[in-house]
């Protein structure tokens, strides 16, 4: 797919099957874990999308040897050999880690405890992203960051320290992100790590690390943000085998796609149902849509199932509170779905939203709005009349692959054609999502 604006037509249907493409979270933690593990560990299933080949090129950087093979369906089976946790070397480049979030801060924490010098940068979007949530615990650990704004923006350069002081850290936001980097940290800090606050986002690397064998304990629950997760430092780990099962936010596009098409049944094969990020599930149901869960199951340490969709009646609902973690990547598609569903919905306490690859907020709500959606901006969310009969329009990404997504579903639904300015950015983390949406509308 080149860089070329797309005409996206109406969809009279939306029907089939498919295996979705690896966790994104997860693809990256896989090969972030084992590269500093003891042994070599097979990542099956890895996401092929450009933000998890970021991470795959900077821990080769950073000397580790990786294989690749590609498999049938575009995902990667990987052959990590770890280093062990004192065996990463110092890059002779800059560390590029192009639009991802996630790259980027886990990066900073794991290169926080290395005794060397690193530099990352990243893409025009990833370089307005707040840093200060990673640099300001890991200064506190003992490593040296300076970065643009006084470490607040890219590039930031790193030199780290060991051992690292212990965490003891209040996070004051829900970021998986932010806990991820500190835990990498913590791993070559000296004593107990205990982290309080808002520790209650997705918890891959949690599970990762007490499967790798480090001694963590965590009270997050799924009905209170708050928490507190304790990590002894020093640890080594454990090289594992990760068959990464499909993302969630990329079944996500479908589940609301099929819910919200007059003419659709779509089931989705092999679905991290991991419950701290399948908060949509919860809401696509109680506003009333038709959602089978099948075949569960756990693989990598995850509830994994297959989810089957059918054209439903929604109605609108209110989304605030503690489940906004557990859907922050899928308010975009919640968006749309709310947009057809009668009565308004209202989505409050996501102003996390506005510092993503995008302000989503605002992206979100513009793009609605031209296709025809009564829209308000909250600073923290948005009030969505639903009820709408959507029309075709030029749509803007603002190159965030989410809201390509969510407004090329929402161009499939309406009456006229749409253009979308930047198709090719879905790669980031769906690399294969036109190949599947021309196969459900039977193209
Ligand atoms: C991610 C955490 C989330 C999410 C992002 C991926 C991760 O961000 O939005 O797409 O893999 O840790 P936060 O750090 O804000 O939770």
């Amino acid at each position: 797919m080149t860089n070329q604006p797309q005409t996206i037509h109406p969809s009279p249907r939306l029907q089939g099957s498919l295996t979705v493409p690896g966790d994104k979270s997860l693809s990256h933690r896989a090969v972030i874990f084992n590269s500093v593990a003891e042994g070599t560990a097979v990542v099956s299933h890895f996401l092929a999308g450009a933000d998890c080949l970021a991470t795959l090129a900077i821990m080769r950087q950073l000397g580790v040897q990786i294989e690749q093979q590609e498999a049938a369906d575009g995902s990667l089976t990987l052959t990590v050999h770890g280093v062990g946790r004192a065996g990463l070397r110092e890059a002779e480049g800059v560390l590029d880690a192009q639009n991802s979030g996630t790259t980027t801060r886990l990066l900073c924490g794991l290169l926080a405890g290395q005794p060397f010098y690193s530099v990352l940068i990243g893409d025009p979007s990833l370089s307005r992203r707040p840093m200060a949530r990673v640099v300001e615990p890991l200064r506190v650990m003992g490593a040296q960051i300076s970065g643009r704004q006084s470490g607040r923006l890219l590039p930031l350069s790193i030199v780290g320290h060991r051992p690292l002081q212990a965490a003891s850290y209040r996070l004051p936001v829900a970021s998986a992100q932010v806990k991820s980097a500190i835990l990498l940290a913590g791993l070559y800090a000296e004593g107990e790590n205990v982290l309080s606050g808002k520790v209650g986002s997705r918890d891959h690397s949690e599970r990762l690390l007490r499967a790798m064998g480090v001694s963590l304990t965590s009270t997050a629950s799924l009905a209170s943000e708050d928490g507190e997760i304790r990590m002894v430092g020093g640890a080594s780990l454990r090289a594992i085998d990760v068959a990464v099962p499909g993302d969630f936010s990329t079944a996500a596009f479908w589940l609301v796609a099929g819910a919200i098409h007059p003419n659709a049944e779509i089931s989705l094969r092999g679905v991290n149902l991991n419950p701290t990020r399948t908060g949509l599930l919860d809401v696509l149901r109680e506003m009333g849509a038709e959602i089978v869960v099948g075949n569960e199951q756990e693989q990598a340490g995850e509830p994994v199932g297959d989810l089957l969709v059918r054209s439903s009646r929604l109605h609108g609902v209110t989304v605030e509170g503690a489940i906004i973690p557990r859907l922050i990547d899928e308010v975009p598609i919640l968006a749309l779905a709310a947009a057809c569903a009668e009565g308004p919905t209202t989505i409050r306490d996501a102003g996390e939203m506005r510092v993503k690859e995008s302000d989503r907020i605002a992206a979100v709500s513009r793009g609605l709005g031209k296709l025809g959606v009564q829209v308000s901006e909250l600073p923290d969310g948005m009030i969505i009349s639903g009820g709408a009969k959507l029309r075709g329009a030029d749509l803007q990404t603002y190159g965030d692959h989410r809201l390509a997504m969510t407004f090329a579903i929402a161009a499939g639904l309406a009456v006229g054609d749409s253009t979308l300015d930047d198709p090719a950015c879905v790669a980031v983390s769906y690399p294969s999502f036109w190949q599947d949406y021309a196969a459900l509308a039977g193209r």
